[in-house]
């Protein structure tokens, strides 16, 4: 069963700057919660319950907002619906962990900055910038995972011009989305298809001994799709093409989208 998480937030939010320069973009509002809780809800919704949270001391303001804040709780002790929000960060604080990414090295040193805490054989990744609406696609993976025993990333097909924005695959249609490439970031020409990995990952634990050797990639950062190429020679990897609604909350634009998008409902 998969009973463990891990979310890089130390990323310095690039794309968004600088409106992301002192207040960390997991934070904006997606529907009447953050895009942190958001992420959280999926995960606990899967049944996970230990989520690590990679952060770095630009924002330790993460680690503040999930703090017992017992002022605030007798400021609105008689408002029942705002006490309860705040007890229910309580609860959710019961279940996470933070470990601290010291230098913006990239996903797949965040990634390994939590090996220690890592306890069975595979673990969920869920990338805050890709929010996926409708249908809990973590469940969706567990269940791939379930049936497989393997490693399972969330793919979608993406037109060609954005093909470079991710890490893209190449895939055995016939043998249930069989992985047999990830290359990040490529030109279309080097591209082995158009279908790109979004934010959620199954992975088996031995990642950890192909990040631990994964030289830096695309933009100088451990790429943690490099290290999960190198795991393909000896590992099966499944695709998933989920079926909720991807939102990119990785770049202005596709932030507001995705605010029009939740409020909807
Ligand atoms: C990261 C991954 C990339 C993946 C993307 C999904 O890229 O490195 O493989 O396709 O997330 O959003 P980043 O958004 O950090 O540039």
């Amino acid at each position: 069963m998969i009973k463990q998480a891990i979310i890089p937030l130390a990323g310095l939010g690039t794309r968004m700057l600088p409106l992301t320069k002192a207040f960390p973009k997991e934070f904006w509002p997606l529907g009447n919660k953050s895009i942190l809780e958001n992420i959280l809800d999926e995960c606990f919704d899967a049944g996970i319950n230990e989520v690590i949270l990679v952060i770095s001391k630009k924002k330790k303001s993460i680690k503040d907002y999930f703090k017992k804040d017992i002022v605030l709780e007798k400021k609105v002790k008689n408002k029942p619906e705002l006490l309860k929000s705040l007890k229910n960060l309580n609860k959710i604080s019961s279940k996470i962990k933070f470990v601290y990414q010291d230098k913006p090295k990239g996903l797949g040193h965040a990634v390994l900055c939590a090996k220690k805490l890592i306890k069975s054989k595979h673990f969920l990744l869920l990338l805050p910038d890709d929010i996926i609406n409708g249908k809990n696609s973590s469940k969706e993976l567990i269940a791939i995972n379930k049936k497989t025993n393997s490693s399972v990333i969330a793919i979608r097909k993406v037109i060609k011009k954005d093909v470079k924005r991710y890490g893209i695959v190449g895939f055995d249609e016939f043998k249930n989305l069989k992985i047999n490439k990830m290359v990040e970031k490529p030109s279309v020409k080097n591209s082995p298809s158009q279908f790109a990995i979004i934010g959620r990952y199954i992975l088996n634990k031995s990642i950890f001994n192909y990040l631990g050797k994964q030289k830096s990639g695309k933009l100088g950062e451990i790429q943690i799709t490099d290290a999960m190429n190198a795991m393909l020679f000896h590992e099966n990897f499944y695709g998933c093409k989920f079926k909720g609604k991807y939102l990119d909350c990785g770049t202005i634009n596709g932030y507001i989208n995705s605010f029009k998008e939740i409020n909807k409902k």
